[in-house]
């Protein structure tokens, strides 16, 4: 929540609300007499944009000595070839490089100073305990690998990695130095023309990151900037080659360091350059045991051999949840539950944000508008309803004011009588930076004991404020300031912040989305009167001066100085001047560990390891189960114990777009609980925009809507075509509540994606390759959102159609008729989002009810899509949905062929709801390519003659079932079947067969 309230603009409002009281108890703010430079580091020029940058690529790069072969690979040295070339860093001579033959999909190379003085152990080094470092497997060498690596010593040292069964080269350093210094790492990989590469997450970026984009890694606060760097950072491409489209091939790079870094993608080549670290890279070759490869299959080998597989959630936590900021008391948090069961609206979960704290501190109360106990009672009643309730937690605590005795925070004082903070260097005490409750300090979690004091802080708020989950926030670690500001000036807490905050006079946001002009004429214009009137309102008070910006010339390597704040390589951070310092705890900041680690070498890990803090206290506040928790600032691994949402978005077409594209990025990390914040987070929303991203968004893992305070309110009953989209919409989720769940078991298990692009599921077209305004979920569902205003249809292709694919809509099960590539218009009227089945699936449902505890208490159904053969599969996985480690669980496979359905499972969990019915769609000929995939599927021309069922080990009779057979479009529908499982739909193996 940075961007919006740029620096200039806020620190010009500053004047005009000086001595207003701002804090939500009515306890005067001191509004701060920081000067206007207080975030005002010198402006820096972007290397990437600086014309009189050295060309690093002129260094003398490497020689390897000494080569030593073992089990799985080689090691050598690497001493440099010429003078020291300091380009942006001191030069390091004596490099070690491991080759390993990991495991036979992974070949790992390192490389890292070969001597690394104690204190400089965090300078180069990431630690296993703290980040997954993948090792070798104990039996794969190089010649049983996928991979095989060559190298060269002419003229100076360079690598190549070939994958073994088409001898094409996915990576390779020919024709580059290798940089390596103190403060600058470089390696540049040639690329083949047009190449095809994504993730490098955490992007607003279209899905296929082309060859003319760099990214950008440095967590910051600062939006959804497009193209920059943003909240997080997983460093992890996956490269897709068409060849003649028949036989694409795929793998995967994983860059572990977790240092400020680039990736220049360009027309020949990815240049990748760190401020720091080692080179520790993995090759991912993403073939299977028959050699082929895919980037399912890439994307799997990164979790399961790279970073560790995600968590499995809750059950509940698929739900809907709506979140604020800006619910003034607990009658509001009222009239949004009542508002949403008035409309029939399922709401899961209900969150709470900084409202609910006593002058923005973390685990408070706000005595005036949320007192204690008729709080704790409103959770409680949330949870009698089967509702949930999840409030944020920031990264920041406030630091009580030294000379005002009633100015007690708990959290600070004992965090500090056990000098858990952060410190900063140049005082020795702690780093005072500046948050929403002012100067404040943060939890150096590198201390094992600060884990116990976040866990009893979190453990004790839970008394009164009985939370099931923790949104974890600002955890880049954001700072309003430059620096440790807070130092000498602690006696002005609680400061406000240096700028006006939304909520604060003159700040309602006017702005609505692209089309609201056309569909709300008379409001815009409203709007825009009320926009001219406050900024009127605003220029008519005196304002501050303006910061005056200097311009800071490049910083000088300096033998045997690393300079922190001002790196010689200057990242193309998105904040304004690019200094590393703005809006985030300053790289010099210290932690307490042996090694005194900085924020310079650990910055992109504060969000990872205060997301495992809180899993980890959440663990001890719910024994045995499993912690939910999202968090803003993820790192590669995250997944395992967090979830995840976009962080500050904008209601605007645009950025419900990009949501996608973002997700599919953050499958691709591991990260599979994600969700933006639906219908946009800051500005004001409209009903068109709102209504099309709650249809969309129902088909992302985590569904929330949440946004900022100082708009227009946007849940879902406030206007009736949201409502009325949000209710349909989450019939289809809240039906497939279990096929997700299923999704979030493989990706579990074995990395599979919950959402998946539309090229991963049919590697072969290449037309798909930069597809993302369509997207499956799982391998089964396609979802063609609508993602422009004042359109009622949309377009959208149905991938594999030409080689017997069929599709169904979800609505209507009628098979679509569509051509090879075909861009087919379909009806998108507003309250309606296009479903699609795929052929070939069997799908267990639910019915959808106003919670997922309701909906998990109905009984099942299956829905059989025929594929071309006349054939289908699926499965379902099935445990409690809560606990950490299941006592019992079962994994029901599903089978259609030859007219017969049959399923059958493993695991003794008990699912108490029947079976109630099954319906069966494709029974028709395939309408787009009759002959099916091997030509021998005819379909049934009429209603089936004799149906037999067999469940467990008895033949029912079938004289009660009651059977519609609808030729026209092909469906069989059969109901009755839950006389024969009453006992729980799964606890016997099935098979119904049907005589034509
Ligand atoms: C940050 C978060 C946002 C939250 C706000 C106030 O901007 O990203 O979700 O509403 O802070 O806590």
């Amino acid at each position: 929540m940075q961007l919006y309230y740029s620096i200039f603009w806020c620190t010009a409002l500053l004047g005009r609300v000086k001595g207003q009281s701002l804090t939500p108890s009515g306890t005067e703010r001191v509004i701060p007499t920081l000067s206007p430079q207080v975030n005002a580091l010198p402006s820096l020029t972007p290397t990437i944009l600086d014309s009189s940058a050295p060309n690093s690529q002129h260094c003398p790069g490497y020689k390897a000595s000494n080569l030593l072969e073992n089990d799985y690979g080689f090691t050598a040295d690497l001493m440099i070839a010429g003078d020291n070339c300091q380009a942006f860093g001191n030069d390091i001579s004596h490099l070690t490089l491991e080759v390993s033959y990991q495991s036979k999909q992974r070949l790992n190379v390192r490389i890292y100073p070969t001597h690394i003085a104690p204190e400089q152990e965090s300078w180069y080094i990431l630690p296993s305990n703290i980040v997954d470092q993948p090792e070798w497997d104990g039996q794969t060498t190089a010649s049983s690998s996928d991979l095989s690596l060559e190298w060269s010593n002419d003229p100076t040292f360079q690598f190549r990695i070939i994958r073994n069964n088409n001898k094409e080269e996915l990576f390779s350093t020919y024709g580059h130095v290798i940089v390596y210094e103190d403060q600058f790492l470089e390696l540049v990989t040639n690329m083949i023309d047009d190449y095809n590469v994504y993730g490098l997450a955490e992007n607003i970026h279209d899905f296929w990151l082309s060859n003319n984009h760099t990214q950008t890694f440095y967590a910051t606060d600062a939006g959804n900037t497009v193209d920059g760097n943003v909240y997080s950072a997983i460093p992890f491409y996956q490269e897709t080659r068409y060849h003649n489209s028949t036989d694409t091939t795929s793998h995967g790079v994983y860059a572990r360091n977790a240092h400020g870094q680039e990736w220049l993608l360009r027309e020949n080549g990815i240049t990748y350059r760190t401020l720091g670290g080692s080179f520790d890279l993995y090759f991912y070759s993403g073939q299977k045991d028959d050699g082929s490869s895919s980037a399912l299959e890439t994307i799997a080998q990164f979790h399961t051999q790279g970073i560790g597989l995600p968590a499995m959630h809750m059950y509940w936590t698929l739900g809907f949840h709506q979140a604020r900021w800006g619910w003034e008391n607990i009658s509001v948090l009222q009239e949004v539950v009542d508002g949403y069961r008035n409309a029939d609206v399922p709401l899961e979960c209900l969150w709470n944000d900084l409202d609910i704290y006593d002058l923005y501190r973390d685990f408070t109360n706000n005595e005036a508008t949320y007192p204690l106990p008729e709080f704790t009672r409103f959770i409680e009643s949330l949870h009698a309803n089967n509702q949930h309730y999840v409030p944020i937690v920031d990264s920041n605590i406030y630091v009580s004011n030294p000379d005002n005795e009633s100015d007690t925070y708990g959290p600070f004082e004992r965090g500090a009588d056990l000098e858990l903070f952060i410190r900063d260097p140049t005082t020795g005490g702690f780093y005072y930076g500046d948050n929403w409750p002012g100067f404040s300090v943060w939890g150096d979690f590198l201390l094992p004991a600060t884990q116990q004091w976040w866990s009893k802080e979190i453990i004790d708020w839970h008394n009164g404020t009985p939370f099931d989950g923790i949104w974890i926030d600002l955890s880049e670690a954001s700072s309003f300031c430059a620096g440790s500001c807070g130092y000498g000036r602690l006696t002005e807490n609680p400061i406000h912040p240096p700028f006006l905050l939304p909520g604060d006079p003159l700040m309602f946001d006017y702005n609505y989305p692209e089309g609201f002009n056309v569909t709300n004429a008379t409001e815009a214009a409203s709007a825009t009167a009320a926009s001219a009137s406050q900024s009127s309102a605003m220029s008519a008070s005196p304002v501050l001066p303006s910061p005056t910006t200097t311009t800071r010339g490049r910083t000088e390597p300096t033998p045997g100085v690393r300079n922190l704040n001002f790196p010689p390589y200057v990242i193309n951070n998105v904040q304004a001047g690019h200094a590393l310092g703005k809006s985030a705890i300053a790289p010099n900041a210290t932690h307490n560990n042996q090694y005194n680690t900085t924020e310079y070498d650990w910055h992109n890990l504060f969000g990872y390891q205060i997301s495992n803090a809180t899993y980890h206290a959440l663990l001890e506040l719910f024994p045995g189960r499993r912690p939910f928790t999202v968090g803003r600032s993820v790192f590669a691994g995250s997944g395992k114990t967090t979830g995840h949402w976009g962080g500050d978005n904008t209601s605007t077409w645009g950025s419900m777009f990009l949501s996608i594209s973002q997700a599919l990025t953050m499958m691709m990390s591991g990260i599979p609980m994600f969700g933006a914040d639906t219908c946009g987070f800051a500005r004001n929303t409209d009903f068109q925009l709102c209504s099309r991203w709650m249809e969309l968004s129902a088909f992302f893992p985590f569904y929330r809507n949440h946004n900022v305070k100082a708009t227009i309110g946007q849940e879902a009953y406030r206007w009736s075509s949201v409502a009325e989209a949000s209710r349909r919409a989450m019939k289809v989720r809240y039906s497939l509540l279990t096929y997700m769940y299923t999704l979030f078991y493989y990706a579990h298990t074995e990395g599979a994606t919950v959402m998946r692009a539309l090229a991963w599921e049919f590697p072969n077209d290449v037309s798909l390759r930069k597809t993302y305004a369509q997207f499956m979920l799982g391998p089964s569902i396609l979802v063609t959102p609508v993602l422009e205003p004042n359109v009622d249809t949309v377009r959208g292709v149905f991938p594999g159609v030409g080689e017997g694919e069929r599709w169904y809509d979800w609505y209507s099960l009628e098979e679509v008729r569509a051509g090879p590539g075909e861009n087919v218009t379909m009806e998108a009227p507003l309250e309606h989002i296009n479903v699609h089945v795929r052929g070939g699936s069997v799908i267990a449902l639910q019915q959808p009810r106003l919670t997922v505890e309701e909906t998990k208490n109905t009984s099942y159904s299956l829905l059989v899509a025929l594929d071309g053969d006349g054939k289908a599969s699926g499965s379902l996985y099935l445990d409690d949905g809560v606990s950490l480690v299941q006592e019992a669980t079962r994994l029901v496979t599903f089978s259609y062929a030859d007219n017969c359905l049959a399923y059958s499972s493993e695991g003794s969990y008990h699912a108490a709801q029947p079976l109630d019915n099954v319906t069966i769609t494709g029974l028709g000929a395939p309408r787009n390519n009759s002959t099916g995939r091997n030509g021998l599927y005819k379909g049934w021309s009429s209603a089936p003659k004799h149906v037999s069922m067999q469940y467990g080990k008895t033949n029912h009779s079938t004289d009660t079932l009651h059977m519609n057979y609808d030729v026209g479009i092909g469906v069989l529908r059969m109901s009755g079947v839950e006389q024969y499982t009453s006992d729980g739909a799964f606890e016997g193996d099935m098979k119904l067969c049907f005589e034509e």
